[in-house]
């Protein structure tokens, strides 16, 4: 009897045991979850229940209120940049005082407004967004600087505000607002980082479908769809409870580079007359006003978001933006433009060899930060 009973406990004892085990493996597995990922599952179930439109409802302020974030004089402007011409692409670049090499670098590839319009018949404006320099001792000589450069190459915007990173949505608002007073009949918007290749011939190619098609609402980019903002105090991106309350942010394209229709820059411009601009992450501010409006952005998938490209014919010939570049600009833009890059494609035999090619470099090297692996197959 004794025995048995002893079995039996023993028995239990062991299922107790392993069944404590199993759940400290479990436990230990999901503090090491990252909590990004939790983030992004809870935020992700949230916007399927949840329509967003409480979010701008709640940051709606005064007109009045509002002009404050955008209330900055010109330092240097150029108001007859895109008179009387039919442009179609209004690009800025939002770059810093001190970051004369990257622009220098942009104006002599891909950025480079004459060789556009010889080689592919439009007009492009590239500019360069900017503020003040942050230092007070740097400013003075830096903004010396500033006159000179934009004297030889006019084509620097600079407002009356601190260039930092916290001040990026109030760039954002610079951008909106010089399009709608000075260029509103450029066909469509780009915003873009100063250490971002963009591929322009691809997207002049690829604009012109879509205006010939006659395409409104349109929005491309990377998406980041329902992104948790960031609560980690050490990040870049942390942004407090009390600037924003919510769980997810609505879809937005990063930063980094994306691209707007007209009528999208005007509406958004419109929305942003109202709502409170505080919220400091540009791009995230920039999907609250088209969310107010109804717009979502669409996917392109040679966007690249923050990640870069890998070097090879096959995939400069359908690339768009690729990120964290500045000084091999001069060889990607050579490499990039190369005749030989359709060569390399065309044809049923190029058409296979860039799958696999593409397929081996998206796909199989996970490794890499870059474009998605649908990117192979198309
Ligand atoms: C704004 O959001 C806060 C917190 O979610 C809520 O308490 C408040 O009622 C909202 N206000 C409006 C006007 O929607
Ligand atoms: C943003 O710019 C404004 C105007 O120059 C300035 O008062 C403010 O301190 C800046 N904010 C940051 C975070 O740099
Ligand atoms: C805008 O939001 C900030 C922080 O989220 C808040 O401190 C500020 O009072 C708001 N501005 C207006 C005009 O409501």
């Amino acid at each position: 009897m004794f025995i048995i009973y002893w079995r039996i406990r023993k028995c239990q004892l062991s299922q107790l045991i392993m069944m404590c085990f199993v759940l400290s493996v479990i436990k230990v597995y999901w503090e090491s979850l990252d909590s990004n990922v939790l983030g992004h599952i809870k935020s992700y179930s949230y916007r399927l229940v949840n329509n967003l439109d409480f979010i701008s409802a709640n940051l709606t302020i005064s007109r009045k209120e509002a002009q404050k974030f955008s209330d900055h004089r010109y330092l240097i402007n150029h108001e007859q940049k895109c008179a009387n011409r039919d442009v179609m692409l209004l690009l800025f670049v939002k770059s810093s005082p001190e970051n004369f090499e990257r622009r220098q670098a942009i104006r002599s590839t891909w950025g480079n407004e004459v060789y556009i319009e010889r080689a592919l018949g439009v007009t492009v404006r590239v500019l360069f967004a900017l503020g003040r320099h942050p230092r007070p001792l740097d400013r003075k000589k830096l903004q010396q600087k500033l006159y000179s450069e934009d004297q030889r190459y006019q084509d620097l915007i600079q407002q009356d505000f601190i260039d930092s990173f916290h001040n990026l949505t109030i760039k954002l608002l610079l951008q909106l607002g010089w399009k709608h007073a000075y260029c509103r009949h450029a066909r469509f918007l780009m915003s873009a980082d100063d250490d971002i290749f963009v591929h322009l011939p691809n997207l002049i190619r690829y604009l012109r479908e879509v205006d010939r098609a006659g395409v409104k609402d349109f929005w491309v980019g990377k998406v980041h769809r329902g992104a948790p903002p960031i609560r980690r105090k050490d990040s870049k991106y942390y942004v407090s409870e009390e600037m924003y309350p919510w769980l997810l942010y609505p879809d937005y394209t990063p930063g980094a580079g994306y691209v707007v229709s007209s009528d999208v820059a005007s509406r958004v411009y419109q929305a942003s007359l109202t709502l409170n601009a505080s919220l400091y992450i540009d791009d995230v501010f920039m999907g609250i006003c088209a969310n107010a409006m109804g717009i979502s952005p669409q996917e392109h998938v040679f966007f690249s978001g923050e990640g870069r490209a890998p070097n090879h014919p096959c995939i400069y010939d359908q690339m768009m933006t690729s990120h964290g570049h500045v000084r091999d600009f001069h060889e990607l833009w050579k490499h990039a433009t190369d005749p030989e890059v359709r060569r390399v494609s065309s044809g049923m035999f190029g058409s296979l060899y860039c799958t696999l090619t593409k397929f081996r470099l998206l796909c199989l090297q996970h490794s890499l930060d870059t474009y998605s692996c649908k990117a192979a197959f198309l």
